[in-house]
């Protein structure tokens, strides 16, 4: 198959409760899952599906940083082979909900393993052959984000409570640090109403596949 790209590369990133799943929901209301292919990380493939469920049994406790990376990255080198990369050379464009920029914001800052950051980086250069061509981030303080959860839904909370607020503050800032070397746009989700975010997302993502 020849590796001409033709359709555009979108990943969604941001934290837990940063309000992604809705964001994704009104992009896929908006283009159709016709014109565009919508997937996730971890998972998008039967292997990836596998994969992510081996991650949610484990916890990191149990599991060594560069395992959870390569079981992250093996999850990933089968999405980009099997899904997006046939995808966009057939001209459909791509939204993936996750992509790098999760690795590199939750195992490498949020688990405080900089002295992985080389690793991460010589890993991420072997196996993701095709970059997205945007990032959106979803900012949120997370303080901000876990009483919007926990206001709104009690079965969501959960995830909050596996991890200390502090694990979440990291996340952030790995997520702020890098979205500059990642072709990225931040979305300050914090002072807008659900609607504003869902109405500026459009317009980015409406501006990048259709440009006038
Ligand atoms: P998921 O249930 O899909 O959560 P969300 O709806 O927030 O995406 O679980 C994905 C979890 O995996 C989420 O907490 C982020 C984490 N993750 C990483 O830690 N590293 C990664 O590389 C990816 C893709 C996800």
């Amino acid at each position: 198959m020849s590796d001409k790209i033709k359709g555009k590369f979108i990943a969604i990133e941001g934290g837990d409760g940063s309000g992604k799943g809705t964001v994704i929901q009104a992009l896929k209301d908006e283009f159709g899952e016709k014109n565009v292919l919508f997937t996730r990380e971890p998972g998008g493939t039967k292997l990836g599906d596998e994969i992510r469920e081996i991650l949610h049994r484990h916890s990191e406790d149990e599991m060594s940083v560069l395992a959870e990376i390569l079981l992250f990255y093996a999850s990933r080198a089968e999405h980009l082979e099997k899904k997006i990369k046939p995808a966009l050379a057939s001209g459909q464009h791509v939204i993936t909900d996750r992509f790098s920029l999760s690795t590199l914001a939750y195992q490498i800052y949020g688990q405080q393993r900089s002295d992985y950051i080389d690793k991460f980086r010589q890993i991420d250069q072997a196996v993701v052959s095709t970059n997205p061509d945007l990032y959106i981030l979803l900012d949120l303080d997370p303080e901000v984000a876990m009483a919007r959860v926990n206001n709104n839904n009690r079965t969501e909370m959960s995830r909050f409570d596996a991890k200390p607020i502090d694990f979440y503050r990291l996340v952030r800032l790995g997520y702020i640090s890098n979205i500059g070397k990642y072709n990225g746009k931040i979305v300050d989700v914090g002072e807008k109403t659900p609607a504003e975010v869902r109405r500026e997302v459009l317009t980015i993502v409406k501006n990048f596949l259709e440009p006038k």
